[in-house]
């Protein structure tokens, strides 16, 4: 029988059921409303339909690596600019350093179990890099496209990986991931960065598709914790049903690979921490 980390090379993820306790996943649900409530989005660059929209988005954005920012979903506004919804159901994601500056999700991240399975797979120099709090929510939550997260945290050589945990069922109905076992053993097609002139774009490395070939559902149980090779294409499709699919996602690079600075996420890296 193969070895988690034997697991994860072979097919490129991993799925590790009852990773975390449900307590441990209400704990976090809650909060991340706690931290929605106290956040105040009147002046959200996504509030106010200006000439400059796509610009405050893009700094708002850019701004968020060492911070606790919100996103909304695309269509939570209405015309006239009012949310449709309450706050946490029309949000998309919270990111991207939760793991730094929130108690709650620092001790997630680096849960005993966490110092376990890094080990167990070899990556002692790895260091959080970023955190996502997905919110996925009923019927409003969107489609993911196919993509490989490499592209979002680029280094030389390659070294990101993703740790995704469900704190809810993941289903097919309510969104679940979608990835090919071995899919991994493939070119990393694009990279997102910044431009030089503001804003960012997505750099074409190659121009061979992605195979959808192959992609089967990663239907989870709440607690799943999900291992993600950097290289390994995914995505997830709406949220068709009526319950939401919240998961939260922290990935790791090598603290030793080079990480340019026009990434789009830019942290100051000597104060990025493993496990420890
Ligand atoms: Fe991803």
């Amino acid at each position: 029988m193969k070895n988690r980390l034997q697991q994860f090379q072979s097919d490129g993820f991993l799925i590790l059921e009852n990773f975390n306790t449900a307590n441990e996943c209400d704990d976090l649900m809650r909060r991340a409303e706690e931290l929605t409530s106290s956040f105040n989005y009147e002046g959200h660059p996504s509030v106010f339909q200006t000439t400059n929209q796509s610009r405050t988005t893009d700094d708002y954005f850019l701004e968020s690596g060492d911070r606790i920012s919100f996103f909304f979903e695309k269509d939570a506004f209405d015309d006239s600019g009012k949310l449709k919804n309450d706050l946490f159901h029309s949000l998309n994601k919270i990111g991207h350093a939760l793991h730094d500056l929130d108690p709650v999700f620092d001790s997630f991240s680096r849960s005993p179990q966490m110092k376990k399975l890094v080990a167990e797979l070899n990556l002692r120099d790895a260091v959080i890099i970023q955190s996502m709090y997905i919110l996925k929510h009923a019927k409003i939550g969107g489609v993911v496209d196919v993509h490989q997260d490499s592209s979002f945290l680029y280094t030389e050589p390659e070294s990101c990986i993703g740790f995704w945990y469900a704190l809810e069922d993941a289903t097919k109905e309510n969104g679940c991931l979608w990835a090919m076992p071995g899919g991994h053993q493939t070119a990393l097609r694009s990279w997102f960065r910044k431009k030089a002139d503001g804003g960012t774009e997505l750099l074409q490395l190659s121009d061979e598709p992605i195979s959808m070939k192959g992609m089967i559902p990663l239907e989870v149980k709440k607690g799943t914790c999900i291992v993600l090779h950097g290289l390994l294409p995914h995505y997830s499709l709406v949220n068709t049903s009526g319950r939401s699919r919240q998961a939260y996602a922290i990935h790791t690079i090598n603290r030793n690979a080079h990480y340019p600075d026009v990434n789009w996420l830019q942290r100051n890296m000597n104060e990025l921490r493993g496990f420890e």
